[in-house]
């Protein structure tokens, strides 16, 4: 089978990492969640103090330090084809998750310089294709002739129960309401930026999926997927 790329975008907490790394684990690809890249960055950037009160970011002095800050994805000990995300060799894959984070990582994506640095490595880890990758722009801007391109959506309030349930269950207090002011308030700005916003390439097959089971989005996506292997030169 012919070694492909699969782009995975849409909106935030629609249920793409999870998909994307299942995909990658049955065609034995490597799995990408680029969104852990901005969200490193935006760590770096809060820990730096270069996030102000008010979300506007001290710029130059982040592009300035962006050569100073190495991200990894490497495959998590704990298997499952899950990321650990290391920042200047600390392992902050549980951080970057955190609400703080969160609040603050559109800013930090927004920013021209941020997307460049990072749209960079990531063409070089898709160099040798058998990639899923999921994020915003990944479909149209990272690899605009992607092979496979999937654009997912759910809706604001399932996609808010999702992540809740996400969050409480690995203790993060929070309630259900700040996690869906979240999620509108980043689908504003991924949506609204200047630099790449979040849309759905001309290409792409939409995959709305408040209402399909795991298992059958699976079973869609081998489908697609079969298909076009098996017409690829
Ligand atoms: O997928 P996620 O929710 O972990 O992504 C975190 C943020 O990073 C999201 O608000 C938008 C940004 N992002 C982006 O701008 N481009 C990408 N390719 C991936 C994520």
């Amino acid at each position: 089978m012919k070694d492909i790329i699969i782009a995975i975008d849409g909106y935030s907490s629609c249920g793409k990492s999870t998909f994307a790394r299942a995909i990658a684990e049955r065609l034995g690809y490597t799995f990408i969640d680029s969104g852990a890249m901005y969200r490193a960055v935006t760590l770096y950037a809060l820990r730096h103090r270069m996030v102000n009160a008010d979300g506007s970011v001290d710029r130059d002095d982040l592009a300035a330090a962006l050569p100073l800050i190495s991200i990894r994805l490497l495959r998590s000990a704990q298997g499952g084809g899950q990321n650990s995300v290391f920042l200047n060799d600390e392992d902050v894959t549980e951080e970057i998750r955190l609400v703080g984070v969160s609040d603050n990582v559109s800013y930090v994506s927004e920013l021209a310089e941020v997307r460049k640095h990072l749209v960079a490595q990531q063409r070089e880890m898709g160099r040798n294709k058998a990639v899923v990758m999921d994020g915003r722009d990944i479909g149209t801007v990272v690899f605009p002739n992607a092979e496979l391109k999937i654009f997912m959506t759910a809706s604001p309030e399932i996609r808010a129960q999702r992540r809740y349930r996400e969050l409480t269950e690995k203790g993060v207090n929070v309630s259900l309401q700040e996690v869906e002011s979240n999620i509108r308030q980043r689908d504003a700005i991924d949506e609204n930026r200047m630099v790449s916003p979040l849309r759905k390439a001309k290409d792409a097959v939409l995959l709305d999926n408040s209402h399909i089971s795991v298992d059958e989005q699976m079973e869609w996506v081998m489908k697609l997927i079969t298909s076009i292997t098996s017409t690829q030169p």
